[in-house]
């Protein structure tokens, strides 16, 4: 799918991954509609890009306030051909710490955010795009969803976080064969560590600590890297159903 004069919702779209995955697809000509629940910053972004970037204030949890963004979309833009889920939040906490056992309301909210909250925009994402004509290479849409390595090989304190970022990769295939029939391809990035304003409050020290187990470049991912993944995920019409690491070759130890 060409990214010039396409139609993108992005959650998450106000910060790290997702804003530059915003500021890539807007580069490239798309039109881009940023859903995130942080109101400051999705707007000020939409207001420095300007035309063909609009701010939608939405918790992805909650499917009424995401299809009533959909619909102002749709009267906008007139489609959604493609969707990019990066709205995530993560915690630490153990399944039996020295506080106890893990507060079960914290592994739901985990589980609600970035598990739920992105099968149900790509729900309604997915419900407006079979309504799209085919484009040049038979297709209707693309949806990129956000797992992590974390989800593969989570570490200590991150089981609520790990088993939602599971959820994600493992529900990749199954929707791409749901949606097939409606040539809407579902693909997943799972990202290694990507200096995001997560690890930048961190600071210096923590980051190189952090880098000491990425293969190869000895750094973390630069959120541009993430979203040049993202953009070539889009034009190539070949990739389809998979969970792919960006992640310089770490392996969380
Ligand atoms: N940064 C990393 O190293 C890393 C690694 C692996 C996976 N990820 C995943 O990538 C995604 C983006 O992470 P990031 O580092 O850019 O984080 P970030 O905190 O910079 O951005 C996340 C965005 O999601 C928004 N958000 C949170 N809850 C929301 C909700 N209920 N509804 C709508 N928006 C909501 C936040 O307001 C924020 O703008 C997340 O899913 C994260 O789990 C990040």
């Amino acid at each position: 799918m060409n990214l010039e004069n396409s139609v993108a919702i992005i959650t998450g779209g106000a910060s790290g991954l997702g804003e530059a995955t915003v500021r890539k697809f807007h580069l490239k000509g798309c039109h881009v509609c940023i859903f995130d629940s942080d109101s400051n910053k999705g707007s000020l972004l939409a207001n420095e890009l300007g035309k063909n970037a609009v701010f939608f204030p939405v918790d992805v949890r909650d499917p009424s306030n995401v299809e009533e963004a959909i619909t102002e979309v749709i009267r906008r833009f007139k489609k959604i051909t493609i969707n990019v889920n990066c709205a995530g939040i993560a915690i630490a906490e153990k399944t039996l710490g020295k506080e106890g056992i893990h507060s079960l309301d914290n592994f739901k909210k985990v589980v609600e955010v970035n598990l739920i909250g992105t099968f149900n925009v790509v729900c309604l994402c997915a419900k407006q795009m079979v309504h799209n004509s085919l484009d040049v290479n038979s297709e209707k849409g693309v949806i990129i969803n956000t797992a992590s390595v974390a989800g593969i090989e989570g570490q200590k304190g991150q089981v609520a976080y790990a088993a939602s970022k599971g959820g994600v990769a493992s529900m990749t295939l199954p929707i791409a064969r749901d949606l097939a029939r409606d040539a809407i391809r579902c693909c997943c990035i799972a990202p290694g560590l990507f200096l995001t304003p997560m690890f930048e409050g961190l600071g210096p020290e923590v980051c190189k600590e952090l880098s000491k187990d990425v293969v190869f470049p000895k750094r973390l991912g630069m959120p541009e890297e993430f979203a040049l993944f993202a953009s070539q995920i889009v034009e190539n019409n070949y990739i389809n159903g998979t969970v792919m690491r960006l992640d310089g070759g770490i392996r969380l130890a």
